[in-house]
């Protein structure tokens, strides 16, 4: 027997969720299909446990896209402010952290929750441990075969995400069904990703030092935020934000010490101290000690050429290095690149060429900032392909 609905939605995640609730609550009948036995794990692991779900200070200019004006239509007909009354109304509270980052006082788990109860305010048929096994083009719509049944619809929203963290059930079918319908998909890559390096550039001794304030640039983009090296390389925030912008063989450029003025530092200090006990000042010791062995036994201030602390100062507000690569979709949050934008109405994100065919969420080649960008953009994009499905 097969089933007749108006809307599939593949993806069960942040966009799919939201647009089903969206297009079920115009009276749209829909089926949400996800092949994950547990709901929207993404969500629940997000934000550290507490989901960072948008960024006061969301922009165009927050989203990487082959087109960077795609996401002005969607980010204005549904805009942080609207998933913050969604999430007012729901009566869950929320505090900022940092630079306008949202995150849930009740946690994860309590977005998934609210999102589930949307749906089912929307007489959404839920089929979750349900895997997709072939998709056709009709005369009138879609037919979607899946491991259990087989379903008819006229509008097939596809909402499967990247590939990031493959264990928690991320695949490429999105990608797979816009080939199938000659759709171009831009060239993937794991973003939001920690960095590694080449052996000799490693401090793998320093491990878990953090950098509470520093400046990351690759090319014309940059971040200040703190940084973390690892055993493998560095991540921490101002990391994961370069790293959607770092192509292989590019350099990075890091200020250790954005705000320090060296000339003023050195005039200050106590020229009998260690050069080591003025900068644990500023950074963690651990680091400063490792670093400063590259001009050898740590002296005292008065003991250092004029050159040699002009060199210091360069290697703190300049650390140049080539990472090798990244720790790949096991690690990253997201997925650079996607569906391409140009085969897509910025208004509704139903293919151009393919009616009653939408994509929404991290499928599209829209990869937001760190700080609740990227579930903005699946909340924004959900509910406008809800409005037109
Ligand atoms: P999402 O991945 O949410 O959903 C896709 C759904 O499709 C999944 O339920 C999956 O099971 C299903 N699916 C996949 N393949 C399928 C198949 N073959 N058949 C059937 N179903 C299939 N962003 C943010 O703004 N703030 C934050 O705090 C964080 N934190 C964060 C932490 C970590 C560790 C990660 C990995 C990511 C984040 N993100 C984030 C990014 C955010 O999670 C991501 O951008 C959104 O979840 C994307 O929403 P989508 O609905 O597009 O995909």
């Amino acid at each position: 027997m097969q089933n007749v609905v108006d809307v599939i939605v593949i993806g069960a995640g942040a966009a799919g969720m939201m647009c089903a609730a969206t297009a079920g609550q115009r009276g749209r009948s829909v089926v949400l299909i996800d092949h994950a036995v547990k709901l929207a794990e993404k969500i629940r692991i997000s934000g550290g446990g507490r989901c960072n779900f948008t960024n006061l200070n969301t922009f165009a200019s927050c989203y990487q896209s082959a087109n960077p004006h795609f996401v002005k239509s969607a980010l204005k007909q549904y805009s942080q402010f609207d998933f913050i009354k969604m999430v007012e109304a729901h009566g869950l509270g929320y505090h900022e952290k940092t630079l306008g980052q949202l995150f849930c006082d009740q946690g994860s788990q309590a977005i998934i929750d609210m999102l589930k109860a949307e749906v089912d305010q929307g007489d959404v048929m839920w089929r979750m441990d349900t895997g997709i096994v072939s998709i056709e083009k009709t005369a009138n719509g879609f037919a979607v075969v899946t491991s259990r049944e087989t379903w008819q619809c006229r509008s097939l929203v596809v909402a499967c995400g990247g590939l990031s963290i493959p264990p928690i059930g991320a695949t490429g079918l999105g990608f797979d069904i816009a080939k199938q319908f000659d759709i171009p998909v831009l060239s993937l890559a794991p973003a939001l990703v920690p960095l590694t390096f080449q052996p000799q550039d490693l401090w793998a001794d320093l491990a878990g030092v953090a950098v509470e304030d520093a400046v990351v640039s690759c090319g014309d983009m940059q971040f200040r935020e703190a940084i973390l090296l690892t055993h493998k390389g560095l991540s921490g925030p101002a990391i994961l934000q370069i790293s959607s912008y770092w192509r292989a063989g590019d350099s990075l450029e890091i200020d250790l010490l954005p705000d320090v003025d060296f000339a003023a530092l050195w005039a200050g200090a106590n020229r009998d101290a260690l050069i080591t006990t003025i900068l644990a000042e500023l950074l963690p010791k651990r680091l400063v000690q490792a670093w400063l062995t590259q001009w050898g036994e740590i002296k005292p201030l008065k003991q250092y050429s004029v050159k040699e602390l002009a060199a210091i100062e360069e290697s703190f507000h300049h650390w140049s290095i080539i990472p090798s690569g990244s720790v790949g979709y096991k690690k990253a949050e997201v997925t650079r690149g996607g569906v391409d934008t140009q085969a897509l109405s910025s208004k509704t994100m139903e293919a151009r060429h393919v009616a009653g065919l939408f994509f929404i969420g991290e499928v599209v080649d829209v990869t937001g900032w760190l700080g609740g960008y990227n579930f903005q953009w699946a909340w924004s994009s959900g509910y406008v392909a809800g409005l037109n499905c």
